[in-house]
């Protein structure tokens, strides 16, 4: 029997890059498939939440009763998020934004005939999490993930506290199978008063996983 323990509960999932254009045709990005949010998404229609996904350029298809808003930019994600967040009961970052943007946005092709060496100014994007953190409603429920490479838990934590999440879902980027494109993922989850290290598991039970999580630990509270 499929567990329906979300009904009710309105879920807002930010998944993908975002693209930060230099002119009409350049862009940065990061690496992400945004396979995992698109999991969260599934897993949690299926226990029953009205789901809404903001989500960055990807390849990836899914149920139709899904909301999806597409956006390409930090900025673009960012105005989205700020408008509808207040709707939601539980909110999850799981995109892979780009923490820079080039400063200046060229509206027509750079031309590379003129150029010896090119150089890109970058200013900081806005961080949504701890946009949304900053601005938590009452009984809202904000999980953030982190991408480390060593210090896991206590980068998690030091991020858990300073964006003021309920949870953080924290990869081990550097380890066989976890992370970007692959359909698995090495997870250790990471609140207030847990620490829960979990095996190799698929992107769709790592989702099951990080809802169980909340329902039977964040919900309660
Ligand atoms: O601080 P750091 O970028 O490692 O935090 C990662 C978490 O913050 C992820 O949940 C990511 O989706 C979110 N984030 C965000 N906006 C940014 C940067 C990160 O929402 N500009």
């Amino acid at each position: 029997l499929e567990k329906k323990d979300l009904e009710g509960k309105n879920v807002l999932i930010t998944a993908g890059p975002t693209r930060e254009y230099l002119d009409p045709v350049r862009f940065i990005s990061n690496r992400s498939s945004g396979k995992m949010g698109f999991a969260l998404a599934e897993e949690a229609y299926k226990r029953g939440a009205k789901v809404t996904l903001i989500s960055g350029p990807v390849n990836i298809q899914t149920y139709a009763s899904i909301e999806i808003i597409n956006v390409e930019t930090a900025s673009q994600m960012y105005d989205v998020v700020k408008r509808i967040k207040d709707e939601h009961d539980i909110l999850i970052f799981s995109a892979a934004v780009a923490d820079f943007r080039p400063k200046d946005f060229k509206s027509t092709k750079i031309k590379k005939d003129q150029l010896e060496n090119f150089y890109i100014e970058l200013e900081k994007n806005p961080d949504i999490l701890r946009y949304a953190g900053e601005t938590k409603k009452n009984g809202q429920i904000i999980v953030g993930f982190s991408a480390e490479t060593e210090n896991i838990v206590e980068n998690s934590q030091k991020k858990l506290y300073e964006k003021n999440a309920d949870l953080i879902v924290a990869n081990n980027v550097l380890q066989e199978g976890a992370g970007f494109d692959v359909d698995t993922n090495i997870v250790t989850l990471v609140s207030k008063d847990k620490i829960i290290e979990l095996p190799k598991l698929s992107k769709k039970e790592v989702a099951s996983k990080i809802f169980d999580f909340i329902v039977d630990y964040l919900c309660k509270k």
